[in-house]
C-alpha cells in the first residue's frame, strides 16, 4: 500500500507545553549523539496529540532531534501505526484481515465498518466519528476474527457485535475489550482440557482486559494528563499502575517532574552564568552560506533560526567562546542547549577548515 502524506496540511505543529516537556525528557534517554532514537515516542506522542501525523509534526519531531526531514519522512511513512491522514474523531477502527481472521469473518467485519463507516479505508464517517482500515496480523490470532480500537483488542468479533461497539462508542460509552463471546482469554471454546481449577485471586478480566478497564484510556487519546511525566532514567521512580490509574489535571501531573527532568536545562546549568552575543553578520559573505546543517543536531529549522540571528558560517560558529556557546544555547528558541548538547563548536572547527566530521560524511549521502 501506498503511504502518502495527506495533501490537506495544517500550516504549523507545536507541542502542548506537557508533551514539549515530556518530548525533551524521552531525548535524554539516549546517549550522545544517539537523539535520532528517539524519534518514534516523539512522533507517537505528536499523533496522539493531534490525532494523526502531519508534516509540520514530522519536520517539528526532525528538527527536535537534528535529523534530516527526509530520514524523520521514512520512519513515519514506513510504520502503520503513523496515521497519514485525519482519522475519526472518536476511533479509528483497524480490522485484521489476515489468516486467521480471515477465515473466521474478517471480510464481513469491514462490510460491517463499509455500512456504517464509510464505503472505503480511511475515510471519514459523515459525523467525522469513525474511520477504519484493514491491518495485517495483530497477534491475537487465536481470538480471531478481531479488530484494534484505540489502544486496546476486541476480540472473537461478530457483526453483531461489532456494530454494537461502534454504537456504544458513538454513545460516547467505552465497551469492555478484549473476548466478546464470554471467553476469558484464549483458552478453548468447549472450555478448559487442561489446568482446569483457575487459581484464586484471578481478576474479573484476563490481564491485558483488566489493565486496560483500570486504565480506561482505550479510544482516549494522550495528551500529558494520564501519568506523571516521570523520567526514572534521570533518577525518577517508575510510575506505578495504581499511579498511572489515577489520572491528575494536566498541570498537577506534569508540572513537577517536567520541571525536575528539564533536559534543555542541563546544558544550561552546565554552561558559565555570564553570556556574550558573538558578532553576527547582516547577510551570508558574498560566497553565499555554508550548509550548517552539516553540523550534527542542526536541522532545517534551527539553520533558518541561526540565519535569523545572524550567523552563516562555520568560522563563525568555530569562534565562539564559551560564554558565547551559553548566549547562543539560550536563545535557540526550542532548541535550547543545542550548541553545548552536541558540540557545534568543534564540529564548525574541523569543517571551517575544509575537514569533514564522522556525521558531514554521512550527511552528505
Ligand atoms: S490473523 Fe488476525 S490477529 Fe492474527
Amino acid at each position: 500500500m501506498l503511504r502518502r502524506l495527506h495533501p490537506d496540511q495544517p500550516d504549523t505543529f507545536a507541542f502542548t507545553k506537557a508533551n514539549q516537556l515530556w518530548a525533551e525528557a524521552q531525548i535524554t534517554k539516549f546517549p550522545e549523539g544517539r537523539q535520532a532514537s528517539a524519534i518514534i515516542p516523539l512522533l507517537w506522542r505528536a499523533q496522539e496529540q493531534e490525532g494523526w501525523l502531519t508534516r509540520p509534526a514530522i519536520e517539528h519531531v526532525a528538527d527536535m532531534l537534528g535529523m534530516a526531514y527526509i530520514r524523520a519522512l521514512e520512519v513515519a511513512t514506513f510504520y502503520f501505526m503513523f496515521q497519514l491522514q485525519p482519522v475519526g474523531s472518536v476511533a479509528h477502527i483497524q480490522i485484521c484481515g489476515t489468516l486467521s481472521c480471515m477465515i473466521c469473518g474478517a471480510e464481513d467485519l469491514i462490510g460491517v465498518c463499509q455500512d456504517k463507516i464509510a464505503a472505503k479505508p480511511h475515510q471519514l464517517s459523515p459525523d467525522g466519528k469513525f474511520s477504519w482500515e484493514e491491518v495485517e496480523c495483530l497477534g491475537s490470532c487465536a481470538n480471531a476474527p478481531m479488530a484494534q480500537i484505540g489502544k486496546d483488542y476486541y476480540e472473537d468479533l461478530t457483526t453483531e457485535r461489532l456494530a454494537e461497539i461502534i454504537d456504544e462508542l458513538a454513545a460516547g460509552k467505552v465497551p469492555v475489550p478484549g473476548p466478546q463471546n464470554g471467553r476469558y482469554a484464549a483458552e478453548p471454546l468447549a472450555g478448559l482440557t487442561s489446568l482446569t481449577k483457575y487459581e484464586s485471586g484471578r481478576t474479573q478480566y484476563n490481564a491485558s482486559v483488566q489493565l486496560a478497564t483500570d486504565i480506561g484510556d482505550t479510544v482516549k487519546r494522550i495528551d500529558g494528563t494520564e501519568v506523571p511525566l516521570l523520567t526514572p532514567w534521570l533518577g525518577k521512580s517508575k510510575p506505578t499502575s495504581k499511579s498511572a490509574a489515577k489520572a491528575k489535571p494536566a498541570a498537577k501531573a506534569t508540572a513537577k517532574p517536567a520541571a525536575k527532568a528539564k533536559p534543555a536545562s542541563k546544558a544550561a546549568a552546565a554552561a558559565p552564568a555570564k553570556q556574550k552575543k558573538p558578532r553576527s553578520l547582516k547577510a551570508a559573505r558574498k560566497s553565499g552560506p555554508d550548509d550548517l546543517k552539516l553540523i550534527k543536531g542542526v536541522g532545517p529549522k534551527l539553520e533558518q533560526l541561526l540565519h535569523s540571528l545572524g550567523f552563516f558560517h562555520y568560522d563563525q560558529v568555530a569562534k565562539w567562546t564559551a560564554e558565547e556557546v551559553a548566549w547562543v544555547d539560550e536563545n535557540l528558541e526550542g532548541f535550547k542547549g543545542r550548541v553545548s548538547r552536541d558540540g557545534w563548536v568543534e564540529q564548525a572547527k574541523t569543517l571551517a577548515a575544509g575537514g569533514e566530521t564522522e556525521f558531514s560524511k554521512r550527511a552528505k549521502y
